[in-house]
Parts: C-alpha cells; structure tokens; sequence
C-alpha cells in the first residue's frame, strides 16, 4: 500500500426532507449566492424547498450554470458576487453547477480572469460552499475538484478548489432525472471507480474490496433503476456510490489512472457529448488497449465482479472487456465513436492536443498523444 493521506471534511446530510436541514447549516449572518442550473430545480420542488429553508437569511440568485460549466458563464456569476459582497455559496443542481460554484469559490478571492485559475490548476482561497445535490454521477458534492470549460477555444480542463462545507442529497430529487442523464450518471461512477481500481493488483486487499462493492452494486442496481426510477432505496444507493466513487475513499493508498477521463474532457469540448457518455466508450478502448498492462487487475475484476472464472487467462480477459462493454450498452448507451459520429479527425486532434500539452496519463504514465490514438482507435 502506498503512503497516504486522507482527510475529507464535508459534512454529508442524506435522505428524505434533509433539504430542510439548510436553515441551520448556513448562519444567518451570511450573504449567501445561490447558484442553479437552467430550471429543472423549479419543475421538482427543490427550488421552493430551498428557499422555505432559508427564509430569513440573506440571499441573491444566479441561474444559468450550464451543462459542462462554461468559464463565459461563471465569470459573471463572479462579477455578481463581488458586487454582493457574497461570503457564502449554495450550489443547486447537479455536478456542473456544483463545479462551476466551486471555480466561482475561488474566483470571487482572484483578482485576475477566472480562466487564470483553471490553468493553474488549483487555488484554495475559496469562498466556502455548501450544496444541495440533485443528480449522482461526478461526486463534486464530497471532493474539491471542478471541470471546466471554455466554448470560445474548446477547452475543458480540471480545477482543484475546495470541498463543500456540507452537501446535501436527497434521492427523492433525483427521481425527475431524464432517463438519459440517469445512464450517464451510472457509466460516471463506474468509471470513476475502474479509474482507482483497475491498476496495479495487489496494493490493497481492503482498497480492492470497496471499490468491488461499488461496482457490484451498480451493476445490481442499473436493471432495477431503468424499471423503477422513483424507487427510493435504489435512488439512495445510486447516489451513496456515486459519492462514495469520488470523495478519495477508494483512493486510499493505490495508484490511479483517469486516461479515460482525460480523454473523453476532450470529446465532450469537441463535440458537446455528455461526460458520462464519453466515458462509455472510451473506456472499452482502454481496456482493449492497456490490456497487457492491465492484466492481473482485469482477471481479478472479471472474477470478483463478473464471476467469471473458466477459460484461459485471455480468454477470461476477453470475456470479462465483453462484459463491461454489454454493461453500457444495457445502460443504453454508445460504446463506439461511430454511433455518435466521431470519426479520424477527432482522434488526430485529440493526439495533437495532448502532444502539444506533452502529457502521459494513467497509472504508468503512458499514455501519451499516440496512445490516446490508439485507445481511441480501439472503440471506433
Ligand atoms: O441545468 P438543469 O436545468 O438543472 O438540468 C440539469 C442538466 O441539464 C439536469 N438535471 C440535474 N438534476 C436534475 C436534472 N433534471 C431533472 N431532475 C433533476 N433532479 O441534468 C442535466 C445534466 O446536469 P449536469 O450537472 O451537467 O450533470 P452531471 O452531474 O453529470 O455533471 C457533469 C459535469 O461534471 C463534470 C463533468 O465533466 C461535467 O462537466 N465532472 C466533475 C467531476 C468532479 N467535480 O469531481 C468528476 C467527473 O469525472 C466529471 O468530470
Ligand atoms: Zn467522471
């Protein structure tokens, strides 16, 4: 097991009517933004929750956050805030809002353009934040990172700001989700877990275990979900794992990947497609690809989660990429560029892009411009 440490301090607040619980987390004596998404908080009730719970404290609103939070967007909500001398942040919504409220937290403490902070990287003198979390997927409600991105040149680049003092989740909001956003919610934490998980075996038995159990339970749970969407104990697990997936738990004391991500930032800035399905193809073109490399992690998956067991250790191993990528498509979901019309002119400037930056991702740094062609290439 590798060195670690490991401290996460937001306060979780879970289940039916915790929205409620706003009233006390955020003191009275705060100027508070409230940041949303384009509506949908009005359609489900959790807007007039929102705002019941916070009568008598001081607030103004900021509505507009986008889908893949866009820098144009986020640097007037910064304008708004400094004017209103906001000390506090509440974020509504899903995963964007929340990434584009904490780039918000950073940059109503930053002098100079927003977009100077997402190329750094990272700053953590943040307004603090709170969140009311309405979609399960990215886990931004319990870890200080952000993804951003910027239309005019498109770009989409990760950003470390803070956690969020508290978040809450009820999984009744979660029940007005499209369909569509439900499958791309699932393919997120799934791969947010290959992407701590499927590495170098043999670093932590414990480590192994959560992550296995996150992803026995999603695969339980997918079928039931597209059955029954509003069935809240299936609701509640679908968003304690898509936290649990992200919050740096499972990345106790092993080695990570994230190419996949990496990869599929570069797909949704080029063409707009949704994270969560990004990464529902491409990640089958890394399996395929890192295969070798992956080896004794991808039988011990295909053990453990998959039962699979028969065979030669390729044959296991061939079953077990068929098996991921039979999970996706059940979730409803492309698995190949093809289906979404992506062709070679993507993948050149997608190598291009990352030979510019001269960057190597995953767990042995290896994948470069010319590898990200490949794994590419590999889910055509
Ligand atoms: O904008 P509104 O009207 O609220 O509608 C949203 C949006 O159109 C809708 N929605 C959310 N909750 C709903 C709902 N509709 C009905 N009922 C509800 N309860 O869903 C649509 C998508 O929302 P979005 O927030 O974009 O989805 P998600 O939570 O998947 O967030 C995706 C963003 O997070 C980033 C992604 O790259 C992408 O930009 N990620 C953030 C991470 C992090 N902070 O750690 C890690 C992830 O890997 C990911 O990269
Ligand atoms: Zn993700």
């Amino acid at each position: 097991m590798n060195n670690f440490i490991f401290q996460n301090p937001t306060r979780l607040i879970f289940g039916k009517g915790m929205i409620a619980e706003l009233s006390r987390a955020i003191p009275t004596d705060k100027r508070i933004m409230i940041t949303f998404g384009g509506g949908s908080v009005k359609k489900n009730g959790v807007y007039e929750q929102v705002i019941q719970a916070l009568k008598g404290h001081n607030y103004v609103e900021f509505w507009g956050i986008e889908p893949n939070p866009a820098i144009e967007t986020l640097r007037k909500a910064i304008i708004l805030g400094k004017e209103k001398k906001v000390d506090f942040l509440l974020a509504v919504g899903g995963g964007s809002v929340l990434d584009g409220t904490k780039l918000i937290s950073a940059g109503l403490k930053y002098d100079g353009d927003a977009w100077e902070l997402v190329r750094k990287g990272a700053y953590s003198d943040t307004v603090p934040m709170g969140a009311v979390l309405t979609l399960p997927a990215t886990g931004s409600e319990m870890n200080k990172g952000a993804v951003i991105s910027r239309h005019e040149t498109q770009e989409k680049y990760a950003f470390y700001g803070n956690y969020p003092v508290f978040s809450i989740l009820d999984p009744e909001t979660t029940f007005t989700l499209p369909p569509y956003q439900v499958a791309c919610g699932l393919s997120d934490t799934f791969v947010h877990v290959m992407e701590q998980y499927l590495t170098t075996p043999g670093q932590s038995r414990l480590i192994d275990r959560w992550a296995e159990g996150i992803l026995s339970t999603l695969i339980e749970i997918a079928p039931r979900i597209r059955e029954n969407q509003h069935n809240y104990d299936l609701m509640a697990d679908f968003m304690l794992s898509a936290t649990m997936g992200l919050n740096g738990f499972i990345a106790m004391g092993v080695t990570q990947d994230w190419a996949t991500h990496m990869i599929g930032h570069e797909l949704t800035a080029l063409h707009g497609l949704t994270h969560g399905a990004t990464l529902a193809i491409v990640f089958n073109g890394t399996l395929r690809t890192l295969r070798k490399q992956k080896y004794g992690k991808i039988l011990q998956y295909g053990e453990r989660v998959w039962g699979i067991t028969q065979g030669s250790d390729d044959e296991r191993i061939d079953l077990t990429i068929e098996k991921t990528e039979e999970f996706f498509r059940s979730l409803g979901l492309s698995t190949h560029l093809s289906e979404e019309n992506i062709g070679e002119e993507t993948i050149q400037e997608i190598e291009r892009r990352f030979n510019e930056r001269g960057v190597a991702f995953g767990e042995a740094q290896n994948v470069t411009g010319s590898v990200a062609r490949e794994i590419l290439h590999n889910c055509k």
